[in-house]
């Protein structure tokens, strides 16, 4: 394991990749020690993800933002896991900070803790507004569950509104807030459900004269949606403020701040799903503050811990005491090992500054990005904000048909390169580490353009 021998502004010179020697693929990747451990993995482990499944590649290990197979082939990681390794894999000071809570003491319920003690304290102090209220979990989805059941406890109302192409997690309530059908098959909508659409600046349902998207038109829509579809018992609006499965969807930049005075103005609350947003995936703690909003409810998790399991519900501080009426401990949350993970983690991006080379990143990939569109016809559409970032491929410009043969295609040649990334049928969707160097970013989207390059000519769109 390695050894906390980082110091303090030191993890953007060990982010960095040496890119004489990586990517380096000797082996034609899946290679056949890939194939053999996948095969006798795969015959008990089941339900594998389409990434998975798409390039059934066995990793052994990772360092920064370089992963390594098993048959000695070294990506580049456009990934970060599932969008989890903010920081890079096994950073020194987080690993250091796991295992010395590992040998001291690994759960205590929910009984006070000096770590968990320190966590507290440092989230009061760099989340926005007065989220002033915390609760700890182990996942994503639990975290989502806990924050409905506060948005009822805080109002005494039951109904949600969420988004469409939305994805909060697999558990029933999660689920509800969900696009389902392409996600869970099997589930189903909990009772007081809603879904509105969601102003999407590529693919606008309502526009201006200028052709431009008009989002007091949808936030007319939900005023009527409101009157007209739910009982009158809206506890919560359940956004992510960026969507990532659906894409890497930026909304409007007056969207947010138009909602949050639409839910003022009618007592509902505000639920800022930042799963996958938060923790310097955007260039900020969470990507709300982008637009200068703060939410009633926010969910954090992922690059939380780095890699570690833990996930947070904060609350404002009107909302605070509902944490009390939701039974809210669980067996693992803030767990010892689940803290020092969480408070490493942002301790290494407060004490290194890395919230603004995480924008840096996200303006070096959009300018590249756009370069890359000029080039190829089959892109529709390129964003970033931070390190979260994609590219649309459609087949036609004008009618933005989706382009999923084109997506999965670029996917599978992209990653034989070796770049480790996420694919999303017609949209790729890029995560890399935000301790990643700009050299490193710019080799691994002209690997992209490259496999881009190579489908749309195998496909007859060059
Ligand atoms: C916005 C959002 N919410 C919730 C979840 C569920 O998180 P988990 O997979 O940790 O349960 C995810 C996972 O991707 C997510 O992106």
């Amino acid at each position: 394991m390695s050894t906390n021998t980082l110091k303090v502004g030191s993890t953007l010179e060990w982010g960095k990749v040496d890119l004489k020697r990586v990517p380096h693929m000797p082996v034609a990747a899946p290679g056949p020690k890939s194939k053999a451990l996948h095969a006798r993995c795969t015959k008990h482990f089941k339900g594998l993800s389409g990434q998975v499944k798409l390039f059934p590649v066995a990793f052994e290990s990772g360092q920064g933002c370089v992963l390594k197979d098993v048959d000695g082939n070294e990506y580049i990681d456009f990934s970060s896991g599932i969008y989890v390794t903010t920081l890079g894999h096994c950073h020194p000071k987080i690993s250091e900070a796991i295992a010395r809570e590992a040998s001291k003491l690994m759960n205590a319920h929910d009984f006070t803790t000096e770590i968990k003690t320190r966590l507290m304290e440092k989230l009061a102090t760099v989340l926005p507004g007065d989220l002033k209220g915390y609760q700890l979990y182990d996942s994503g989805t639990t975290a989502v569950e806990a924050g409905i059941r506060v948005l009822r406890a805080a109002t005494g109302k039951h109904e949600t509104v969420s988004c469409f192409y939305d994805y909060h997690g697999k558990t029933y309530g999660a689920v509800s807030l969900g696009h389902i059908r392409s996600q869970v098959y099997g589930a189903v909508r909990g009772p007081g459900s809603h879904m509105v659409p969601r102003p999407d600046v590529y693919r606008p349902m309502w526009t201006k004269p200028d052709g431009t998207i008009d989002t007091d038109q949808y936030l007319k829509f939900y005023d009527q949606y409101l009157d007209k579809a739910t009982v009158g018992s809206v506890a919560g609006f359940v956004l992510e403020p960026i969507q990532g499965w659906g894409g890497s969807v930026m909304p409007p930049d007056d969207f947010f701040p138009k909602l949050r005075k639409f839910c003022d103005d009618r007592k509902i609350l505000l639920m800022a799903d930042e799963v996958l947003t938060s923790w310097g995936r955007t260039g900020k703690w969470l990507a709300m503050e982008h637009w200068g909003v703060v939410p009633d409810v926010v969910t954090i998790g992922k690059g939380f811990g780095n890699g570690f399991p833990v996930t947070c519900v904060a609350v404002r501080e009107p909302y605070m005491e509902s944490f009390e009426s939701i039974s809210a401990s669980s067996s693992y949350g803030g767990n010892p090992m689940a803290c020092a993970a969480a408070l490493a983690s942002t301790e290494v991006i407060e004490e290194e500054g890395l919230l603004p080379h995480a924008v840096k990143l996200g303006e070096i990939a959009m300018k590249r990005m756009l370069k890359m569109k000029e080039n190829h016809k089959i892109i529709g559409d390129v964003r970033a904000k931070g390190c979260l970032m994609g590219i649309e491929l459609v087949k036609d410009r004008t009618t933005k048909e989706p382009f999923d043969k084109a997506g999965t295609l670029v996917y599978q040649k992209a990653f034989r390169k070796g770049l480790a990334w996420i694919p999303a049928g017609h949209i790729l969707r890029m995560s890399p580490p935000i301790v990643m160097d700009e050299a490193t970013l710019l080799k691994g989207l002209d690997m992209i353009e490259d496999a881009i390059a190579e489908t749309s000519k195998e496909l007859g769109y060059a």
